[in-house]
């Protein structure tokens, strides 16, 4: 009996112990052979093995059960999401993708990302603290609400504007930039609130980690892409500025 169990130790401890190094959930931390790209979120998922950790080949099974398993996204949603990431894998009529093919400039990647810097200035597709803070200037509470990330959304295009002589935004780049922001209210945070701690953006955006530590848990309420879209129209409303104010246009001079 003791040999048997010996043998079967011998054979088997290292295998357990590998696979126990990165159960899918549990955060391993990137290796340099990893692959991994613009979308903050994303890169947390192959970390946190929901994704092949190398960021390589990524199907739409995976992307699909990652979504659901790690944030509650319902399945149309993961399929819907998927498709940019297909699109942007150089080759053809592609089914999978690498992280970094969504780096590839202006096709979904944009100028005015919240955390990192424009391609024109340098590496662009990773996280850049000085970015970042400097887009927390403009966060003036804790939470952040559709009113704050509208806010800081503009900003930072605005700067762009003004020190960025390449900058420019596609219309797809736009509903990325308007997307991602709804993103951080509608998935991160709670989307019956459209509200979302900053410190939970803060430790996703620096770790390239789901925020458990600080308070984070997965919704209870599957979010769909209809979810992301209402916050995405109460971001372009609250863009606005100064805001408009009500919809009674029977004293206008102009119209
Ligand atoms: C950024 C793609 C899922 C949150 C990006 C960017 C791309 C991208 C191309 C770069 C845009 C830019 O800033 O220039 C994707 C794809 C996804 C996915 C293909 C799914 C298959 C998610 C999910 C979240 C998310 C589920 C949930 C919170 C963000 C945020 C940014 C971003 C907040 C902006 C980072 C910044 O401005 O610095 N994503 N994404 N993404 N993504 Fe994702
Ligand atoms: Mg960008």
């Amino acid at each position: 009996v003791l040999a048997t169990t010996e043998t079967f130790t011998a054979l088997f401890f290292p295998a357990v112990v590998l696979g126990a190094a990165c159960p899918y959930g549990a955060f391993t931390p990137e290796q340099p052979t990893d692959t991994r790209g613009v979308c903050p979120m994303l890169n947390a998922l192959a970390n946190h093995n929901f994704l092949p950790h190398n960021g390589r080949n990524i199907n739409e099974n995976q992307t699909v059960n990652a979504l659901q398993d790690a944030l509650n996204l319902d399945r149309d949603f993961g399929k819907f999401l998927f498709t940019a990431g297909r699109l942007s894998n150089p080759k053809p009529n592609a089914t999978t993708f690498d992280l970094n093919h969504l780096d590839r400039h202006d096709l979904f990647e944009h100028d005015g990302s919240l955390s990192r810097q424009d391609a024109f200035f340098g590496q662009w597709s990773r996280f850049n603290q000085t970015v970042w803070n400097w887009t927390k200037q403009y966060y003036t509470s804790d939470i952040l609400d559709v009113q704050i990330v509208a806010n800081g959304r503009a900003q930072r295009h605005t700067r762009s504007n003004l020190t960025n002589p390449d900058y420019s935004l596609s219309e797809v780049g736009y509903q990325f930039s308007v997307a991602e922001n709804s993103a951080l209210l509608s998935i991160l945070g709670d989307k019956f609130t459209q509200t979302c701690p900053v410190k939970f953006v803060d430790y996703l955006f620096s770790k390239e980690k789901l925020p458990y530590e600080v308070g984070w848990k997965k919704p209870d309420t599957p979010i769909s892409l209809a979810d992301l879209i209402k916050t995405f129209g109460d971001i372009e409303k609250a863009t606005a500025f100064p805001p408009r104010p009500a919809d009674d246009n029977s004293t206008a001079i102009f119209n």
